[in-house]
C-alpha cells in the first residue's frame, strides 16, 4: 500500500510491481442540475477526477447508482447513465459494470481504478516551501447550482458552470505529470479553502493565497451577496474556518465563496516557482482556459491558510 485511508489524499494507491501501482477511488453524488444527461456527465467527471488528482489514469470503472424508481422513469435512469459512460470513454476508460438499489434519493458515481508509475504518484502532502500554487478551473459552481435551484441563475451563468463542471482533469493532470510538479488535490466538496488546507497541513508547511487571482466564475459574486449560497459552504466554513485567516479587504459578503463546495472542480497544483510560468502556458496550449496562479507556499505560519 503506498497511500492508504489514514491521510486525507484523493484515492488510495496500491503496488503491483516496480513499474505499476493501482490507484483506486469511489464517489456518488445528488442530481445538481436537471438534465439527467448533463448529470451523468458531471457525477462521472468528479469521480474521475480523484484519480487525475493523483497522477494516474483511469483504467475501468463501475456505476454506483441509488435510484427512486417509485418516483422516476427509468429512462431517466439510461440517460444518467449515457451521460456517465461519454465521459467513461472520453477518459480512456472502459465501464466493467456497476451495481443500482432503491432510494428514496437519486445518487449517481463512479468507482473508478486507474495506474500510475509508482515514482510518479502526486500526493496531496508534498508541497515545498516556496512552490507556487495553480489552480486549474473557475470557483463557484456550488453557489451557481444553488442559484439554479432557486430558478434565479442566469442561463449563462449556469452554462459557464456546467461547461466546467463537465469538463474533465485529464490534461491538467498531463500538465502537471509532465513538469513533476510536487503536490496536487481537486477542489470537491471541502471547498479552495477547505482542499488547500488539507494540502498545507499534509506537508507541515502554511500557504499564502491570493484573492484577487483566484479564478470565480461569472454572477457567483453576486449570488453569493443575495445569501444563495449551499449550507455545505457553512459547514467548511465552521470546519476549517479557524486555521484559515481573510485580510480585511477581501469583501465580507464573498468569503463564503472560498468555502463553496465545489462538483468536479480543478486541480490545486504545487511545483516550483521556476515552473509555474511552463505549467500556465501548457495548460493554455492544451485548451485549458482560465488557470491561473494562485498563491504560494510559505514557511509554516500561526494560519494554515492566509487570504490576501
Ligand atoms: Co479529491
Ligand atoms: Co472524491
Ligand atoms: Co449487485
Amino acid at each position: 500500500m503506498l497511500v492508504g485511508a489514514e491521510t486525507a489524499d484523493d484515492a488510495g494507491v496500491y503496488q503491483i510491481s516496480p513499474q505499476l501501482a493501482l490507484v483506486q477511488t469511489v464517489d456518488f453524488i445528488t442530481p445538481i442540475v436537471d438534465d439527467p444527461y448533463l448529470f451523468g456527465q458531471i457525477a462521472a467527471a468528479n469521480s474521475l477526477s480523484d484519480v487525475y488528482a493523483m497522477g494516474g489514469k483511469p483504467l475501468t470503472a463501475l456505476n454506483v447508482i441509488g435510484f427512486p424508481s417509485r418516483f422516476l422513469d427509468l429512462s431517466i435512469l439510461t440517460e444518467i447513465l449515457m451521460g456517465g459512460l461519454a465521459k467513461i470513454h472520453q477518459a480512456h476508460a472502459v465501464l466493467l459494470g456497476g451495481h443500482t438499489v432503491e432510494d428514496a434519493e437519486l445518487k449517481y458515481g463512479l468507482s473508478v481504478t486507474g495506474t500510475v508509475h509508482p515514482q510518479k504518484i502526486v500526493t496531496n502532502k508534498g508541497a515545498r516551501e516556496g512552490d507556487v500554487l495553480i489552480l486549474t478551473k473557475s470557483l463557484g459552481t456550488g453557489i451557481i447550482s444553488t442559484a439554479n435551484k432557486a430558478q434565479m441563475a442566469e442561463p449563462e451563468a449556469l452554462q459557464q458552470a456546467v461547461d466546467s463542471m463537465v469538463r474533465l482533469n485529464d490534461k491538467a493532470a498531463e500538465a502537471m505529470v509532465e513538469l513533476n510538479s510536487h503536490a496536487c488535490t481537486d477542489i470537491t466538496g471541502f471547498g479552495l479553502l477547505g482542499h488547500a488546507a488539507e494540502m498545507a497541513r499534509g506537508c507541515g508547511l502554511s500557504f499564502r493565497l491570493f484573492y484577487s487571482s483566484l479564478p470565480i466564475l461569472d454572477g457567483v459574486r453576486e449570488y453569493a451577496a443575495r445569501g444563495l449560497v449551499p449550507g455545505g459552504a457553512y459547514c467548511n466554513e465552521r470546519h476549517f474556518g479557524r486555521e484559515v485567516f481573510i485580510a480585511p479587504q477581501v469583501p465580507e459578503v464573498e468569503r463564503i465563496i472560498l468555502f463553496d463546495p465545489q462538483t468536479s472542480g480543478g486541480l490545486l497544483i504545487a511545483l516550483p516557482r521556476a515552473k509555474g510560468e511552463q505549467l500556465l502556458q501548457s495548460l493554455k496550449e492544451k485548451g485549458i482556459a482560465g488557470a491561473s496562479l494562485v498563491g504560494e507556499v510559505i514557511n509554516r505560519e500561526e494560519n494554515l491558510i492566509t487570504v490576501e
